[in-house]
Formats: C-alpha cells, structure tokens, sequence
C-alpha cells in the first residue's frame, strides 16, 4: 500500500488519527487526514465537556462535523469519550454521589444514543486507573460515587448502541510490569467472567524519553486479547525526531501486527504541529505536511 490506510488493511487492520474540527478547513491538514486515515477519533469534540455543556442540554455541533466529515469520506469513527475523571463540564466537577450517578448515566445514555449505529467502537470509559504502585483507581468523582461506575457506564452504553464496540482506555498501560496495566488487566478479566459487555481495550501508548516503548508492549497487547477482548493503539505519539523516533514507531507497528486482535492503530493528530505536545515533534508529518522517517517506517512496517 502507498498509504498508511492501505497499508494497514492488507492485513485487515485499520490506521487513524484523531481530528480537531476547527482544522478541517486547512486543505493541508484535510488532504493528508484524508489520504492516510481510515479511523477518525475527535480529539476534544465528544468528550462530556463539549457534548453537554449544560446539564441535559447536549452540543454534537461539533461532534457531528467530524462524524460526517468521515463518514462522507468513507471512514470509520472511534467515539471519545463517554466517561471520564476530566474535561468534565463545570457543573459535573462540582456534583458527587448519586445525583452525579444519574447524571453520568443520562450522558452516556443521550450522547450514545446521538451517535448509535454511525460508531465501531466508543471508548466508554477513559483513565480511571491510579498512577504509581497501587494497581487501583483513580480518585475522581466518579469514582466517590459507587465503585460499580465502571461497569454502569458499559452496561448503559450498550443499551444506548448495541451495535458498538465498548472500550476501555487508559495511558501507561503499555507496560506489562506496571501495577497500572496489572490492575487494568484484573478488572477486564473481572467484566469477562460475570458478563459486563466490554469488547477493547485502548492502549493510548503516549510515549516519551522518559516513558519509552516497553520490551514487553507486545506481551501486554496479547494478553488483553488472551481474555477475548480485541486491543487497539489509540492515541500514539513518539516525543523524539529521526531515526530512533522511526524505529520507535517500527516496533509499536510489528507488536500490533504479531497479535491477531490488534486491530487498529491510531495517532494523535496529523502534523507535529497539531499535536497536544505543543514544544515536541511526536508524530508522523512534520508542520509543513511532509513525511518523517517515522512515517516510512510505519508504512513500511504495515
Ligand atoms: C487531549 C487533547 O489532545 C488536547 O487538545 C486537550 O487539550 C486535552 O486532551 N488522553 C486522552 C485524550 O484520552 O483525550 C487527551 O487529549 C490526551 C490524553
């Protein structure tokens, strides 16, 4: 394939990237996004603070113009994020206990049901895993309100769009040693035995010098798809430039390829210019829209 897209469905596999809206009408950013990507994520537009900036009064404004500016362009929308310790609108913040219980599940209900039957998979639930040693959960409101948030947020979700996938997406989670990927793996096994619909888990796989691609990355993607759900990479960035940023990116490439249930890469954002890491260089086109090493590395990996 001479595309990233292309190349990833000679093996039945999807490549995307996340979308910021207000990009699309910079032909540059819209050609590439176009050319290269099958799998189109909305970098802020789903999220609760964007779909429900009020209480009951829901925005897909914006979340609707990427939805249709991939399905116009024949390609398929990864849902972010129905549940999450943040970009929770104001009034969410400041709720707790079972007021914020209903409240969780009316947005998951509505923004789902907006969206049912337009979305492969949502990422229902985003970060709420604990960092450091623990292995357990984050604080957050969510989870003050009743430690079975989790698994109301999949079960409501399913109701809302039986047609999409359910995922659970969390960041360092890439390495299988970490408490964190420890105490995500348990709880996934958890919602396997007693039936709670959960159908992927998302590695976001957000790396840097200090955080590198693990040794063992590909012995994490196996065994999330050992408990029968598939993996999917959904946030990859790689702070770092040339070739040991191209051999980076060739490694996460080949651990997804070796696993049969990874099923789709995506990258977090187009040009090194869009990215979140304002100062870095993590991603695959360089800010005038050429190619990086990274690139014909992945390409050439796929
Ligand atoms: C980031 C966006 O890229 C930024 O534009 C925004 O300011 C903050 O959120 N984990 C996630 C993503 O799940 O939603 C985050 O996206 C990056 C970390």
């Amino acid at each position: 394939g001479s595309t990233l897209q292309e190349a990833a469905a000679q093996s039945g596999r999807y490549f995307g990237t996340a979308i910021a809206a207000n990009r699309l009408s910079d032909s540059t950013y819209a050609t590439i996004a176009n050319r290269e990507f099958n799998m189109i994520t909305a970098e802020n537009e789903m999220k609760m603070d964007a779909t429900e900036p009020n209480q009951n009064q829901f925005n897909f404004t914006n979340g609707d113009r990427i939805l249709n500016w991939a399905l116009q362009n024949g390609k398929q929308v990864r849902g972010h994020a129905l549940a999450w310790y943040s970009q929770q609108p104001g009034w969410m913040q400041r709720m707790e206990g079972s007021t914020l219980r209903s409240a969780m599940i009316n947005h998951v209900t509505q923004v789902a049901t907006h969206y049912k039957g337009k979305i492969y998979a949502w990422d229902v639930v985003n970060e709420a895993f604990a960092d450091g040693s623990s292995g357990g959960r984050r604080d957050s409101n969510l989870e003050r309100s009743g430690s079975d948030w989790i698994e109301v947020a999949f079960r409501t979700a399913r109701a809302a769009d039986p047609a999409a996938k359910l995922c659970y997406n969390d960041y360092n989670i890439d390495d299988w040693s970490h408490a964190k990927t420890q105490g995500v793996y348990r709880m996934v096994r958890d919602f396997k035995q007693r039936g709670v619909p959960i159908d992927c888990v998302g590695l976001q796989s957000h790396f840097n010098p200090q955080s590198p691609v693990p040794g063992n990355y590909q012995t994490t993607i196996e065994s999330f798809a050992a408990l029968g759900v598939d993996v999917q990479i959904t946030e990859l960035d790689i702070e770092g430039s040339g070739s040991a940023q191209a051999e980076s990116y060739r490694k996460v490439t080949q651990a997804c390829l070796n696993v049969a249930r990874c099923t789709g890469i995506t990258v977090w954002g187009v040009r090194d210019t869009d990215s979140w890491r304002a100062s870095g260089t993590p991603l695959l086109f360089d800010g005038n829209g050429n190619k990086k090493a990274a690139y014909t590395s992945v390409l050439n990996t796929l």
